[in-house]
């Protein structure tokens, strides 16, 4: 058996790969520029050509372009109104903020496990959490997978919730053929750098409701509107302008819905390159009991973010942290999506949340890693990859 890089043998890989990285042409660089030489860095055309953009990808009638995907979620949690004494379900296997956006309304998160094979918020457990004080769902499309739409659609009627949908993993995914963005309530983007299409920082929210788009704006941008409709003390002054509620600054600038703009042009692309990738990996490993693979719904056609894979603890003789060592000294740098979120000593101690509450995402949590996926992986990188989880596992195999 070929001796591993962390004992002293050879690595496969000299120079190292990390699990994403974003892929910026001279298109793009252009479209930059031409920004930087025009009348508006921001607050200009390039936002309207965004969102209108975002519109025709996601079908979607409104699109509101954000600074980040955290504002986006912020500004979409209060358009439903979220604020004491609400609950809001989302899942644990997430970033942060997709719970946090409801602790900035003054909400209560709660958390509903994950479907242990889809690794997705289970509907079922979703609905044992559901309490007369429950107002909205944030579902999180992780890794890019839809979540599983009709059944969270036929939960969010029955109870009127409001359908949050958080798909910053999932621009470019379809849902039985409808682009995600389109479906839920509302529908939250990131634009990352490690995400599919960047702006450097952005994020979106898209919306199909007239009244939530017009709520949705006014949070963007202070709570300050020149539409007079919307004016308590109506003037027709044309500088006046008036602040009819509380928001925020979470304006993108033109600069980067600029980058933006030149990015979603390669969305098909960049999704076909990624859908190429994860095929190769799902045969590769497919000789590999060791390692279980996250399984698609055949109702999500996905641009995947994340692959992920889990180690299945009765066949290797080692930890996901020996795993993780062994995979970087070969080259291969992963990562680990996520802790989940209750977890944080932010939620533990701060707020008492108890551990064991969602005992699927915590099993996940223990055996996972994310390994390299991005536009620009080479047929030989992920040939690279895939040889060193075979070296690893070989070693490490029961
Ligand atoms: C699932 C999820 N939700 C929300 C966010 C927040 O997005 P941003 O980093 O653009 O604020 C992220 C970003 O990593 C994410 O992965």
């Amino acid at each position: 058996m070929e001796q591993l890089a962390i004992f002293g043998g050879t690595p496969i890989r000299k120079e190292p790969l990390f699990y994403g990285r974003q892929y910026i042409d001279d298109a793009d660089i252009n479209a930059v520029v031409n920004v930087l030489r025009s009348d508006y860095l921001t607050c200009g055309p390039k936002i309207s050509e965004l969102e209108a953009k975002l519109c025709q990808i996601t079908g979607a009638k409104y699109a509101v372009a954000v600074s980040n995907g955290t504002a986006a979620l912020h500004i979409a949690a209060m358009a439903a109104e979220i604020g004491e004494g609400d609950e809001v379900i989302t899942s644990p296997i997430t970033f942060a903020a997709s719970a946090n956006c409801t602790l900035y309304c003054g909400g209560k998160p709660v958390f509903a496990d994950i479907d242990p094979e889809t690794y997705n918020i289970d509907p079922a457990d979703m609905e044992r959490k559901i309490t007369p004080a429950t107002k909205a769902v944030v579902a999180v499309d992780f890794t890019g997978q839809a979540v599983a739409h009709k059944e969270i659609e036929d939960l969010c009627k029955k109870h009127h919730l409001i359908f949050i949908e958080d798909a910053a993993h999932a621009i470019g995914t379809k849902y039985e053929g409808k682009p995600i963005g389109s479906l839920a309530d509302m529908t939250c983007f990131s634009f990352h750098p490690v995400k599919t299409v960047t702006s450097g920082e952005g994020g979106a929210v898209t919306t199909n409701d007239e009244n939530l788009y017009k709520k949705l704006v006014l949070y963007r941008s202070h709570g300050i509107t020149r539409d007079m409709a919307q004016m308590k003390n109506p003037s027709d002054n044309p500088w006046y302008n008036e602040q009819v509620t509380l928001g925020y600054n979470y304006r993108l600038t033109d600069i980067q819905a600029a980058l933006l703009i030149s990015q979603l042009d390669k969305l098909p692309a960049f999704s076909k390159r990624r859908s190429e990738l994860v095929d190769f990996y799902n045969k590769a490993f497919s000789d590999l009991p060791e390692i279980i693979i996250q399984k698609e719904l055949p109702q999500s056609d996905t641009t995947r973010h994340l692959y992920i894979l889990q180690l299945d603890p009765d066949k290797v003789t080692c930890t996901r942290r020996e795993f993780f060592d062994a995979m970087a000294a070969e080259g291969i740098h992963c990562q680990v999506h996520y802790l989940p979120v209750y977890r944080h000593s932010y939620y533990e101690k701060e707020l008492g949340y108890p551990k064991g509450l969602c005992p699927n995402a915590e099993t996940l949590y223990e055996r996972i890693l994310s390994i390299p996926l991005f536009y620009k992986l080479s047929d030989q990188d992920a040939q690279d990859v895939s040889d060193a989880v075979h070296k690893v596992i070989a070693y490490y195999r029961k």
